[in-house]
């Protein structure tokens, strides 16, 4: 059987550590520290030293002993230990709900994807990898400050610059107007926006997705929520959108005592999807009618 080729960046290393590996270290109270291993370099801490030579050339999963005797488990970070590490101008993207936009933007290989704010790059760390070196993830961020934070967390995650990742600082709306007004019109496929008033880019999204493609909203309370969603149906240019959120609960496991852990993250955010209609399409009425007062006492209902 031969081995399939390494994808890009650093993040893939497989084999055994050598120089330049990142490596997460495990002490018995399951506190973490990250390495990066150079040759005669030690990592000093309250119980003792670990000696970098001691990992370097030996496979990932390895556990070294500090001079005091205190066991430390070795194993190359995955992007949900970086990300949760790394860090951070703005708040991050968990890895719960990064996994999730994933999946429902629907990102495959190849996907060219636009993105707004940046923040600390957590999430386009999860989007790079999700449309790889063959994609393009076209990312804005209006304050120059967390741009650059995003932009180190993302070179450090990949190694290196990612051939399919364009950073550019500035707003949204005016930046994508000005690059267009340019001459170079962009296409996306799929748009992921995590902002504080995404609703006001619904307009210059609405100008940039391909018809069929899925935007995501990621907001963090339920007055975002409503007016995003009612910004898309008046928009009138995008399919009757969706809203989620996911609560993820760890669990303790201890021999009989197998059960949900005591604390969990109670709220992360809200996901707002909406396809982007072919241009001219009328959605059909609503079938279900709003509920009555939904829409304040003034409000008359559609007739169908
Ligand atoms: C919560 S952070 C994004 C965090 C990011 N998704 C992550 O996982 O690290 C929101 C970011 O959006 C940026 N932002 C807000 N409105 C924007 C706009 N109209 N255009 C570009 N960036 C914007 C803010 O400066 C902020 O950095």
């Amino acid at each position: 059987m031969t081995t399939p080729p390494a994808p890009h960046g650093a993040e893939h290393r497989r084999g055994l550590l050598r120089e330049g590996d990142r490596v997460q270290l495990t002490d018995p109270k399951k506190r973490m520290h990250t390495i990066t291993l150079g040759a005669g370099k030690q990592f000093h801490t309250s119980k003792g030293i670990v000696e970098h030579d001691d990992l370097i050339g030996r496979p990932e999963g390895v556990v070294v002993t500090t001079g005091k005797g205190v066991p430390y488990l070795a194993l190359r970070p995955l992007l949900e230990d970086f990300v949760l590490s790394m860090p951070r101008g703005a708040t991050i993207v968990y890895p719960k709900d990064a996994a999730l936009i994933v999946g429902l933007a629907d990102l495959y290989p190849g996907a060219r994807v636009l993105e707004a704010g940046v923040g600390s790059g957590a999430l386009t760390c999860s989007l790079l990898r999700a449309v790889g070196d063959q994609g393009y993830v076209s990312s804005y961020e209006r304050r120059q400050d967390f741009a650059d934070v995003s932009a180190v967390n993302v070179e450090t995650f990949f190694g290196g610059p990612h051939p399919a990742w364009n950073l550019t600082v500035g707003d949204l709306t005016p930046s994508l107007r000005a690059a267009n007004a340019e001459g170079n019109d962009a296409e996306f496929d799929r748009v992921v926006l995590d902002m504080l008033a995404p609703w006001d880019c619904v307009p210059v999204v609405s100008e940039v997705l391909a018809p069929g493609g899925v935007l995501i909203v990621y907001v963090a309370t339920t007055t975002q929520l409503s007016r995003t969603v009612e910004t898309l149906r008046t928009d009138g240019r995008w399919t009757e959108p969706r809203a989620l959120e996911t609560l993820l609960r760890t669990w303790h496991l201890e021999g009989l005592a197998v059960r949900p852990d005591h604390r969990m993250n109670g709220h992360t955010g809200f996901l707002v999807t909406s396809r982007r209609l072919a241009e001219g399409t009328v959605l059909p009425p609503r079938r279900t009618r709003p509920a009555k007062g939904a829409y304040g006492e003034d409000y008359e209902l559609p007739t169908a």
